[in-house]
């Protein structure tokens, strides 16, 4: 999110320094190398580069002294107890106050727990060394991996927490060029919307996930379901895609969090705890359709195709392979996968898995398929080869990839995820 929001920044046509303590990782930045993929990231940050707009450093001083405005963008990791661990965040804020020289505007931008800002605040103050004027804001994102750049440069909203008239007007300044409507709130405000924000989206994500269930039982189509939901303005079919649920860095971190939060200010949130059992549950499902389609899974082998938590990025952190490859492994399976991007991370985190070249590969003598992560290459995959290469036409698709009158007309056994 960091080195997405300073490129785009860069873009239109400010000068952004980034800074991080992990010196491999700006050591490499200054090469161009960049340590994740995103797509058309790596594009921008070389463009930005050339024109000098956008530069690395580990010296937060340097970073401090030479800019306007300070985004906090570093990790909240989830502590064990669920809460955010807001360790970087203070260890961060105490050392841009001390080299502070003159104003400056501290903005938070990583998902923060409500009163965060505050703390920020006070945390700045006590460490002022030079006493100069400074403000505190929230301006949560809301970039989506493997689309982060488009949704930075064509947001639905900008949110702004601040206190003062002059933190707004900066932050109002340096988003202008976006046209995209800007709301201006109190900070605690904006640091609720974003909480709610992702909460609402893991709702109709698990919701879904709850219908599709349903219509299993029922014999009716998830995916109409969802259309027909969808037309109604009042609910809108994004996000009503069901399947292995949801994962990523994002959403159940922040559900975590957010259940935290409520508890600490005296408010069981049990929808959210809902939310995340049936986010769990829908993980095991695809295992137990694996064993339904199979018999015993004991010494089969099955080819995964995705792991990645979602299409277009290398992203593993919390991603529903994670869960259903283990279940697997622990069932005696063995593991063929196939990921455009995520393989080298996945190989950190799953071991005793063959990781294959391509998609034809991981179904070469399996005794099944299952799709977990929904990749475009996916939907153009030759059914027909790949017919031939498993030992028996067995496709588990976790995303509801395929069609499945079509693809049952191709004489594949065939099981999808709530139709
Ligand atoms: C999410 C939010 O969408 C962003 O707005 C927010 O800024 C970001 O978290 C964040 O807090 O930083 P992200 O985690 O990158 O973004 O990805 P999403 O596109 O939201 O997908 C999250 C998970 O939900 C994925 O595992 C995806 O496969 C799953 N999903 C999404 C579904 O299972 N069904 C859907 O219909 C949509």
């Amino acid at each position: 999110m960091g080195l997405v929001t300073g490129a785009c920044f860069a873009k239109l046509g400010n000068k952004v320094i980034c800074v991080d303590d992990d010196i491999p990782k700006v050591e490499g930045l200054k090469r161009g190398a960049l340590p994740f993929y995103e797509p058309g990231l790596e594009e921008m940050v070389h463009r930005n580069m050339k024109q000098s707009n956008l530069s690395f450093t580990t010296s937060v001083e340097e970073g401090t002294k030479a800019s306007d405005i300070i985004f906090i963008a570093v990790g909240t990791p989830q502590k064990p107890n669920g809460e955010a661990d807001l360790t970087s965040v203070e260890g961060v804020s105490r050392r841009i106050a001390k080299a502070m020289a003159e104003y400056k505007l501290i903005v938070e931008k990583s998902t923060v727990p409500v009163k965060t800002g505050s703390w920020i605040k006070r945390t700045i103050y006590l460490s002022n060394l030079h006493k100069v004027d400074f403000d505190v804001a929230s301006n949560p994102e809301f970039l989506r991996e493997g689309s982060a750049i488009e949704d930075f440069m064509k947001p639905d909203r900008i949110v702004i927490g601040v206190e003062t008239e002059r933190a707004a007007d900066i932050l109002v300044e340096l988003y202008r060029s976006l046209n995209a409507p800007i709301m201006i709130t109190s900070i605690e405000t904006a640091e609720l919307i974003k909480h709610a924000s992702n909460s609402f989206l893991a709702l109709k994500i698990s919701y879904i996930n709850a219908i599709a269930n349903i219509c299993e039982r029922v014999g009716a189509d998830v995916t109409k379901v969802a259309e027909g939901m969808g037309y109604d303005r009042r609910i809108g079919r994004e996000f009503l895609d069901a399947g292995a649920g949801y994962g990523g860095y994002c959403f159940p971190k922040d559900l975590s969090a957010f259940i935290k939060v409520a508890e600490e200010v005296g408010y069981d949130f049990e929808l959210l705890k809902v939310i995340q059992r049936i986010n769990n549950f829908q993980r095991q499902q695809i295992v137990e359709k694996a064993k339904n389609a199979l018999w015993n899974l004991k010494d089969k082998t099955i080819g995964i195709l995705g792991l990645a938590f979602k299409p277009n990025t290398d992203d593993m952190r919390e991603a529903p392979s994670i869960d259903i490859i283990r279940q697997l492994q622990q069932e005696g399976v063995q593991i063929k996968a196939y990921d455009p991007q995520a393989m080298k991370n996945a190989g950190r985190i799953l071991h005793n898995i063959e990781y294959c070249p391509s998609p034809y590969e991981a179904a070469k003598d399996s005794d099944a398929l299952i799709i977990v992560t929904e990749w475009e290459e996916f939907k153009n995959l030759d059914l027909l080869r790949i017919k031939q290469l498993l030992k028996q036409p067995v496709i588990v698709d976790s995303r509801n990839v395929f069609a499945p009158a079509k693809i049952k007309a191709l004489g594949f056994s065939y099981i999808g995820v709530g139709r």
